[in-house]
């Protein structure tokens, strides 16, 4: 299964949860590829952010070799499953859909959780480092989860 994660600058959340989920996929011998992407230009290129890199770290998962990208519309051709953070997300990569398979892919993470209630993933970018570890333990779990459903599909 190939899944991509999507946040805004492609520098806190995605490349956190894009860490987790390759760790869990490469851990459990689960094929297919993980990435993310964003829609800030601002950051293209870039590392992720060092509170991310922090907190990744401390949970055994390294980061650093991340740069940000923006999301492409070819994404739709290359991901089974596209998890956006929050509804911000979800309305710029609804935006680029071209038909209704590429709709269907779209959905928010936190949805693998709480199904339906499309809750976001906060953004802490604006907050202080312990901001970004609350929202890994959130995305911990929901990838948990996504790696369980890839192993006994
Ligand atoms: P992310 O956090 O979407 O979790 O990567 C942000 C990073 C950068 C900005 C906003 C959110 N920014 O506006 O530059």
């Amino acid at each position: 299964m190939n899944v991509l994660f999507v946040c805004l600058g492609n520098i806190c959340r995605s490349p956190m949860a894009h860490g987790i989920l390759r760790k869990l996929f490469t851990e459990r011998g689960i094929q297919g590829s993980v990435d993310s992407a964003g829609f800030e230009s601002y950051h293209i290129n870039d590392p992720p952010d060092d509170r991310a890199i922090e907190t990744a770290e401390a949970h055994g998962i390294d980061i650093r070799d991340k740069r940000a990208r923006l999301f492409s519309v070819k994404d739709f051709d290359r991901f089974d499953r596209i998890y956006v953070m929050d509804g911000n997300n979800h309305n710029d990569v609804m935006y680029f859909a071209r038909n209704e398979k590429d709709k269907a892919k779209v959905d928010y993470l936190m949805n693998i959780l709480h199904p339906g209630r499309n809750l976001p993933v906060p953004d802490p970018y604006y907050r202080d480092i312990g901001a970004c570890e609350e929202v890994f333990k959130l995305m911990e779990q929901a990838c948990e989860r996504i790696a369980h459903q890839a192993t006994v599909k």
